[in-house]
């Protein structure tokens, strides 16, 4: 294990019809609020009109920035910024997908580092400060609630990065399981996927870390299980307080502590949503099984094999390799049983002529760390297994 620190302080408000709280919860943060949102699912379920009565309630009054798009934009996050500023805003209300979460949090710290959204998402300007969050996530899925990460994407220079600052972690989060209940099965699908992605990214991974591999491979199975459950039926509150509880801790720090961590499925699928707009999860599901295929050797067959024994049941097998594959194959059947699309055409991209410039793109954002090192040729040999 590498020697970490580890600070959250994520205030967790968790279970069915804990959305009433966020008035009392806003509260404690700040008396006037902006409350970022989608493209209307919330007014359409009913949430809109609960938070809005609760708010009123607390004394909290509040302005808005509506319709952020999925694969948020910074241009959104400045609109929000600017309108903190304007109306004096004492902190930030997100209510919706890890793309109004995203979004809020790059406004809340445009608005105190006094810098466009894109300066800080591009590292080139700190973020030193934001507005207190609040995140009340609507999907299981990103686990941006209890994250310090915001990712954000430029439609002027097909770039989606990730930033990170401590400054970026929701202070509080309501996780309310019934709230994914009216969301379209795809999009359930798609978060159970990248959930399983977030934890098997910090899963893979050369530091031999036992507890860290057993608190993964729990997770793994939590949603291998429940996720089926939650894609054929949204509104199953049971399989959603799975899903929602796995989505805190996938990528809250914890999975990540005393390994390296270099995103590399997570890099490679941000180009598919920079360049194509794809849904995050579904892109992940096509891709990581075409990475784990390219970069399975003697190194990486022996931790794929234990994934299969723990977390898909599989017998042990004749060999680490022939037990790897068969964990790759177990994945592939995962994903077909979210109802999940299996190539890059089936997520919508007709032509492969963007993948080159995906490749590049990808290669030259990609982190130090982890097992497998990759070229942009050997990226679009990736790209290429998937179209
Ligand atoms: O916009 P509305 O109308 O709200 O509809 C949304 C949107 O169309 C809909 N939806 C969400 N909850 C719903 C619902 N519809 C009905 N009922 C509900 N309860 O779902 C659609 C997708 O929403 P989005 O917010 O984009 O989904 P998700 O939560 O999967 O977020 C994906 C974004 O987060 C980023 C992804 O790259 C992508 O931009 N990520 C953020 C991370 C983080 N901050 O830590 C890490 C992740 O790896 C990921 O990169
Ligand atoms: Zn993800």
């Amino acid at each position: 294990m590498k020697p970490f620190v580890w600070d959250v302080d994520t205030r967790i408000c968790f279970g069915s019809g804990q959305l009433d709280r966020i008035g009392t919860e806003a509260a404690l943060l700040g008396r006037r609020a902006l409350l970022v949102y989608g493209g209307g699912s919330i007014k359409r379920s009913g949430v809109y009109d609960r938070v809005c009565k609760s708010l009123a309630a607390a004394g909290v009054t509040h302005c808005e920035l509506p319709g952020v798009t999925p694969n948020p934009r910074c241009a959104d996050a400045d609109r929000g910024a600017a309108l903190c500023r304007e109306q004096g805003a004492e902190l930030v209300i997100a209510v919706g997908g890890g793309s109004s979460i995203d979004c809020a949090k790059a406004a809340a710290a445009a608005a105190c580092c006094g810098v466009p959204s894109w300066e800080l998402v591009a590292g080139r300007a700190p973020v030193t400060a934001a507005l207190p969050l609040l995140a009340v996530p609507t999907l299981a899925a990103t686990g941006s609630e209890m994250n310090t990460i915001a990712v954000i994407s430029n439609p002027d220079t097909k770039e989606k990065i990730g930033m990170r600052a401590p400054a970026l972690r929701p202070r509080t989060a309501i996780v309310d399981p019934t709230l994914p209940a009216t969301a379209p099965p795809l999009q359930v699908a798609s978060g159970a996927a990248d959930i399983f992605a977030h934890a098997l990214e910090n899963y893979l991974g050369p530091e031999p870390a036992a507890l860290q591999d057993a608190l993964a491979e729990g997770l793994l199975r939590t949603v291998v299980r429940f996720g089926p459950i939650a894609a054929a039926d949204p509104g199953c509150t049971e399989a959603q307080s799975e899903l929602m509880w796995a989505s805190c801790h996938a990528i809250n720090g914890l999975l990540s502590l005393g390994k390296g961590h270099p995103w590399t499925a997570h890099t490679l699928e941000h180009q598919l949503s920079a360049f194509h707009d794809v849904t995050h999860g579904a892109g992940l599901a096509v891709l990581l099984p075409a990475w784990l295929t390219r970069t399975l050797d003697a190194r990486t067959a022996p931790k794929l094999a234990q994934l299969g024994r723990r977390v898909f049941d599989l017998p042990p097998a004749d060999s680490e390799d022939a037990g790897a594959r068969a964990a790759i194959a177990a994945m592939r059947r995962f994903f077909a049983a979210l109802g999940l699309p299996d190539t890059l055409r089936g997520l919508g991209i007709a032509s492969d002529e963007t993948l080159p410039a995906m490749a590049r793109q990808a290669a030259s954002l990609l982190r130090p760390g982890g097992w497998t090192p990759l070229t942009a040729d050997e990226i679009l040999q990736i790209f290429r297994a998937c179209f």
